[in-house]
């Protein structure tokens, strides 16, 4: 095996951060104890943000980026992995104080990795990526809650964007009657093909009414901008209804009364993907891959380079993304 590698490195100079294609050797890589052949990563707006050398994520450089990867294991010195292992690694901070999947090998702790179930390869896995997961946990965060079909739709926030679109495959495959909140009129196809019943637009949701209820709705809601579309979910929840917030797209506020709550036995649901643990994280990959239909993620999602990192993050800090991106780390 070749000792050197292709990888995504950024570095620091007086111009500001700039990244680009470099040549590495596996000495290179920080110690940990499994060392991964990676063969694909993905693009979240952290990525953007850490590319740009912006939100101040990046403690040392030089550093690669590149929050989530899967690939297969080379060498192992944790009884958890054995070489030619295939394994998925999402979230633990890794790409912003470790570094990332933006490379053709990665060294990292083996409590982080998962084993990439059967029905996936890496590339899917990819396609998948952090924000398929934690569309994934948020669906489990309603099944928990005793949220079924029967119960009555479930709204999909943000629904064009990464977590949003694998949000609304998944519930739909599940028998969900799904509406999907959107701020793009010309995407309505789009959610239509991915199992959306109903659009719902953003204009709709996007005011405060100052009114504790509304009318009985969502028996769930899958809510990535938080704000007051949140807000104003939580006042149309049915009695008994789940809310599973990941995302604040729209805004970190959340101003509302404990009226729901109270009156409603309405639940709110806290989802964080990145320092989820590990059995969980098993559990969720399994569910993706028994309950998300492939073949509308092959429809949503594209092949890029490491090479075009660069513009990818540009476009992603701007909301020009739509779908999911794969990194093919040998193109
Ligand atoms: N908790 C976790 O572990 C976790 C993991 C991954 C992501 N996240 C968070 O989840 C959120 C979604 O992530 P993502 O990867 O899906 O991002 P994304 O691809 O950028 O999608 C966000 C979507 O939100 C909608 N949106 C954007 N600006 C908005 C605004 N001002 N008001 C209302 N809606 C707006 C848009 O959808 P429409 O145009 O269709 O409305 C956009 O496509 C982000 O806040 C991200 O940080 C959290």
């Amino acid at each position: 095996m070749s000792d050197s590698f292709k990888a995504f490195v950024v570095d620091k100079t007086a111009e500001g951060v700039r990244g680009e294609v470099k040549t590495l050797s596996v000495a290179d890589l920080p110690p940990g104890d499994v060392l991964v052949k990676v063969e694909a990563s993905t693009l979240n707006y952290k990525d953007g943000l850490v590319a740009q050398g912006l939100g101040n994520l990046v403690k040392t450089y030089p550093h690669v980026p590149g929050v989530d990867f899967a690939g297969t294991v080379v060498s192992s010195a944790s009884p958890q992995y054995y070489p030619g292992d295939a394994v998925i690694l999402t979230g633990w901070r890794v790409g912003e104080l470790h570094w990332g999947g933006y490379a053709q090998m990665a060294r990292v702790s083996a409590d982080w990795l998962v084993p990439m179930p059967p029905q996936l390869s890496a590339r899917r896995a990819m396609a998948v990526g952090t924000a398929g997961l934690t569309a994934m946990l948020c669906v489990m965060a309603l099944e928990d809650g005793g949220v079924t079909p029967a119960k009555g739709p479930v709204l999909v926030t943000g629904a064009t964007g990464g977590v949003g679109s694998v949000a609304v495959a998944i519930l739909a495959n599940l028998g969900y009657e799904v509406a999907a909140l959107t701020g793009k009129a010309e995407e309505h196809p789009y959610l239509e093909t991915l199992g959306a019943r109903r659009i719902v637009d953003r204009a709709e949701m996007s005011e405060s009414l100052g009114k504790p209820l509304e009318s009985e709705t969502w028996a769930g809601v899958v809510d990535t901008v938080g704000g007051v579309p949140l807000a104003r979910a939580l006042a149309q929840m049915k009695y008994g209804g789940v809310v599973a917030a990941c995302g604040l797209a729209a805004s970190a506020k959340l101003e509302t009364t404990v009226v729901p709550f109270l009156l409603r036995g309405v639940r709110l649901s806290g989802i964080d993907s990145v320092m989820q643990p590990k059995e969980a994280r098993i559990a969720a990959w399994g569910r993706v891959a028994r309950d998300l239909p492939f073949a509308k993620l092959e429809a949503i999602a594209h092949d890029h380079a490491l090479a075009e990192v660069p513009e990818l993050a540009k476009q992603i800090l701007t909301g020009k993304i739509r779908g999911r991106v794969v990194i093919d780390v040998n193109r």
